[in-house]
């Protein structure tokens, strides 16, 4: 007996649902050997019904999303994005019944609890590949191939926009506003930009990764957030002296108590960081994305490629479909969201850090010194010195080794107050090996 096809309504057709419509049309024939019944496309919930949509079967659209994700249908695929009506839609969905499939990192980061617990209480899958890292298989390794080890570290260029935009900065000297006209010009960055630039986009994805890392709830209001619109080229040539590119970076990592591995809480944040041409992640160009986890037993894994754009997301899209597809057909359901672990997400305050601070100071005796008492009032302890002298003028820049961030938050006010110093000319972070 032949079964009856899965029903598929799909919310939202701009860049990333045209692409999911194209690949579920043009891979009907293997997509139903891999499922073992047809995936049949059976609704498309957009704003508007008169918008040119190539390859897109008109009698689909409608605008009535709620009737659509409620009616005679198997799986809702939602690529609309934003809170609402995404989460009333998809939450509607699982209330009937219907497996999930999302991209929407946004939600997923502002209100996971309640969509993952909709998928308890009602026993459907929710699966959602794509919300981070666009093609790159990234959520399910977490998920599944590594819920066996302990993982201590994620991170990782998670936004091309702005890693575009920082890629431009330091290979052809672009400033700022320059670069980003360059990222908007291509498609790259949005016309209103500011979600990449200020790191929300990139926050939302440390916030979906660490709580898978860590089965640990993470929501986007527990992640330390700085963007890049502060970073200058002046910056970028300080961290090109050192041998430096400067990444906006998402990290998640474990904070542990001495000696105790269980690990006294998690430190989750997105800021601007300076890392050495030699890592790994300082190779990756213009808008790709690429990212490092570190489990006990694993060891260092790195995974890279297309984190945006419509086909390489929808690749992730589709490997969602199939796989919720093929847990119906096969009456199981995918793994439900894991917390159990509690760990407390800590403040930047705790996390541990090391800073590469420029200082415009007065080049006269006794300077130094006085600089070097504000890091140790704070117990931060100096890794490297470099000066360079401007006439009676001379620039500071000083590594440190690592410390808590709140010391050397500290140790920037104390310098600010010294008299001897005209300026903080550039605090960022450092990452990789001492
Ligand atoms: P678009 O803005 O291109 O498309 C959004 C779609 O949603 C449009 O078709 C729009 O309809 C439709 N829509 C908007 N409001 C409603 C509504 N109230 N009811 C029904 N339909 C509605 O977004 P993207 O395709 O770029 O992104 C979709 C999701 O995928 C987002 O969550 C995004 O974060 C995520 N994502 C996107 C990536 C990318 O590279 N673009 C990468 C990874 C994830 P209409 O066409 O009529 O305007
Ligand atoms: N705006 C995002 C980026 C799209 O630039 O990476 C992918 O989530």
């Amino acid at each position: 007996m032949t079964r009856p096809p899965l029903k598929i309504a799909l919310l939202g057709c701009g860049v990333v649902g045209t692409e999911v419509v194209r690949l579920l049309r043009e891979q009907a024939d293997d997509l139903t050997a891999r499922v073992g019944v047809p995936l049949e496309l059976a609704g498309i919930a957009v704003r508007r019904l008169d918008k040119r949509r190539e390859g897109v079967p008109a009698e689909l659209l409608t605008t009535d999303a709620m009737d659509l994700v409620t009616g005679d249908v198997d799986i809702v695929v939602e690529v609309i994005g934003g809170l609402e009506p995404a989460r009333g839609l998809l939450l509607a969905a699982m209330k009937t019944g219907k497996s999930v499939v999302t991209a929407n990192k946004a939600l997923l980061a502002e209100d996971g609890a309640t969509l993952f617990g909709a998928a308890r209480e009602y026993g459907t899958d929710i699966y959602y590949e794509a919300s981070v890292a666009g093609a790159i298989p990234l959520l399910r390794p977490l998920r599944e191939s590594l819920v066996g080890d302990h993982v201590q570290r994620v991170m990782g260029i998670v936004n091309g926009t702005t890693n575009y935009i920082l890629d431009q900065m330091d290979s052809s000297g672009a400033g700022f506003s320059e670069a980003l006209g360059e990222a908007q010009a291509l498609g790259y960055a949005e016309a209103d930009p500011t979600a990449d630039i200020e790191g929300f986009d990139a926050a939302a994805k440390a916030a979906i990764l660490a709580q898978l890392a860590f089965h640990t709830r993470v929501t986007a209001a527990g992640v330390h957030r700085e963007g890049i619109a502060d970073v200058t080229a002046a910056d970028i040539a300080s961290a090109k002296a050192m041998n430096c590119v400067v990444k906006l970076l998402a990290i998640c990592e474990r904070v542990p108590s001495e000696g105790h591995r269980g690990g006294r809480g998690v430190s989750v944040r997105v800021h601007p960081v300076m890392i050495p041409r030699t890592h790994p992640l300082a190779s990756v160009r213009e808008a790709y994305n690429a990212v490092f986890v570190e489990a006990e037993s694993a060891g260092s894994l790195m995974f890279y490629g297309a984190g945006a754009g419509g086909a390489p997301t929808a690749s992730a899209v589709l490997g969602d479909i199939v796989a919720v597809a093929r847990n119906r057909v096969n009456g199981t359901r995918g793994p439900a969201e894991s917390t159990y672990a509690d760990l407390p997400v800590l403040p930047m305050a705790d996390t541990i850090t090391r800073y590469h601070v420029a200082l415009d100071v007065a080049d006269r005796s006794g300077v130094l010194a006085r600089v070097a008492d504000a890091f140790a009032e704070n117990d931060v302890s100096i890794q490297a010195v470099r000066q360079e002298g401007h006439g009676r003028e001379a620039q500071l820049v000083i590594v440190t080794h690592r410390a808590p961030d709140g010391a050397l938050s500290a140790t920037i006010e104390g310098l600010r107050e010294l008299e001897i110093v005209r300026e903080v000319a550039s605090v960022m972070r450092v990452e990789g090996d001492e």
